[in-house]
């Protein structure tokens, strides 16, 4: 720790960069109701055809592995899984056992491999948890948004406390490692009552949350009562102490700040995550899912077909949902570098921007915001972070530093 309790800049992460091998995200875009405050790739729908996913996904990953090339027979290895949402909870064990299957039989899977699903913490869903820790599933993330009834309802969840309760303390039992959501900066809430709540999801934790602030979505409902006055949300400065005590709360009990929104125990980050904003490769499967491939030196951005019933289709007919597959310049994956690793409290690796993107930030610059103290560097120069005050103004910096990006 330095003299103000933060985790020195380099000690904030155990897991080394070599560790994190390629992620696969799979998308599963249905949901019991739609949220309020929700923008995800999320859709109501009672009935849905498992199987009929189940192939089309299996085919678009099939079609992924197709554009690598230059590996013989080689497996690709995979150090993460992740299944997102929309509620993958709601899929049946079996359909994510027969996934599972499938990735295996076409990937070689590291031995700590990380394989997480989003699940949301009604009754049902939990009691499909030992199913699913069977099916291979071995780190779960919930969505307990609040830790208050009445927060929960104008949040618009189809649970109440005590299911989200014994949902925490199931997963708990029935997985390696767990996390779960809370949104702050509610309608209303108080500081105070945060601090409290805040107080109680740790103690209930098990080594990662994932804290997220509430943002007001375009498209969605809570946007128009926003628009109308009728959700009153901090003002920026009480968004701040918001942000600021929850940082301080979770560094007190040993939960470090590891980008924006997550903390965790030091080696229970969210390896997945990691991939994401050190700017390692993933393959994205499902409607709406992107990815970040390799083929050889080359990222290749993807982006699927956001409808489930569209994306269904152009699989059916073309053997992949995507609708862009484009080869990033250097420009453009230094700029996305840039974008996901000032998220992260160790910043960004200013050696791998240069091997990655052929890439340097103009030294006047980084002299420039640490001056203004914006940015701090490590003492080997290796990483840029933003400061506890560059924080708060994330989006211009990550603008600054991009307009002064220079081929190296
Ligand atoms: C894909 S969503 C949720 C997965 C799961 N369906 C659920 O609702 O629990 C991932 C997380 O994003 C957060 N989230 C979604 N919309 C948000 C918003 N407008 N503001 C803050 N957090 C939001 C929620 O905490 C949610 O758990
Ligand atoms: S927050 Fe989760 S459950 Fe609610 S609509 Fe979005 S994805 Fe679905």
């Amino acid at each position: 720790m330095d003299k103000n309790g933060k985790q020195p800049i380099n000690k904030a992460h155990k897991i080394p960069d070599k560790e994190l091998l390629p992620g696969l995200y799979i998308h599963w875009p249905y949901c019991v109701s739609k949220c309020p405050y929700c923008d995800f790739n999320s859709h109501v729908r009672q009935v849905f055809d498992e199987r009929q996913y189940v192939e089309a996904i299996c085919r678009e990953l099939d079609y992924l592995l197709s554009l690598r090339g230059g590996e013989g027979d080689r497996k690709p290895v995979l150090g993460s899984i992740f299944f997102g949402g929309g509620t993958p909870s709601l899929m049946q064990p079996q359909t994510v056992g027969a996934l599972l299957d499938f990735v295996r039989s076409r990937f070689s899977l590291s031995a700590d491999v990380e394989i997480t699903l989003e699940a949301n913490p009604s009754s049902v869903e939990a009691a499909r948890f030992e199913a699913l820790g069977e099916a291979g599933i071995n780190r779960v993330s919930l969505g307990v948004q609040a830790l208050h009834d009445e927060a929960l309802q104008v949040l618009g969840r189809a649970h109440g406390v005590d299911e989200a309760l014994a949902a925490i303390a199931l997963a708990q039992q029935s997985f390696a490692r767990s996390s779960f959501d809370l949104i702050y900066g509610r309608h209303g809430q108080q500081l105070a009552d945060w601090r409290s709540e805040l107080k109680r999801g740790i103690d209930l934790s098990d080594g990662h949350l994932s804290l997220y602030q509430l943002t007001i979505e375009q498209g969605t409902q809570y946007k128009n009562l926003y628009d109308r006055g009728e959700l009153k949300l901090p003002s920026d400065d009480r968004s701040v102490r918001f942000f600021e005590e929850t940082r301080k709360i979770c560094e007190d009990a040993g939960l470090h700040a590891y980008e924006i929104s997550n903390y965790a125990a030091l080696g229970e980050q969210s390896r997945h995550n990691l991939v994401y904003w050190r700017y390692g490769p993933y393959m994205g499967v499902g409607p709406g899912a992107h990815g970040r491939i390799l083929r050889g030196q080359q990222r290749l951005a993807s982006a699927a077909i956001r409808s489930p019933k569209r994306w269904i289709a152009q699989v059916g007919e073309l053997g992949h949902g995507f609708e862009s597959m484009e080869q990033l310049t250097q420009s453009e994956m230094a700029d996305e570098m840039l974008l996901m690793g000032m998220r992260l409290t160790r910043g960004i690796d200013l050696n791998q921007l240069k091997l990655i993107c052929n890439r340097a930030i103009k030294p006047q610059k980084i002299d420039e915001l640490v001056r203004a103290g914006l940015c701090e560097i490590s003492a080997t120069k290796d990483f840029l972070r933003a400061s506890d005050r560059g924080v708060r103004v994330l989006n211009q910096l990550v603008e600054q530093l991009s307009g002064a990006l220079q081929p190296v």
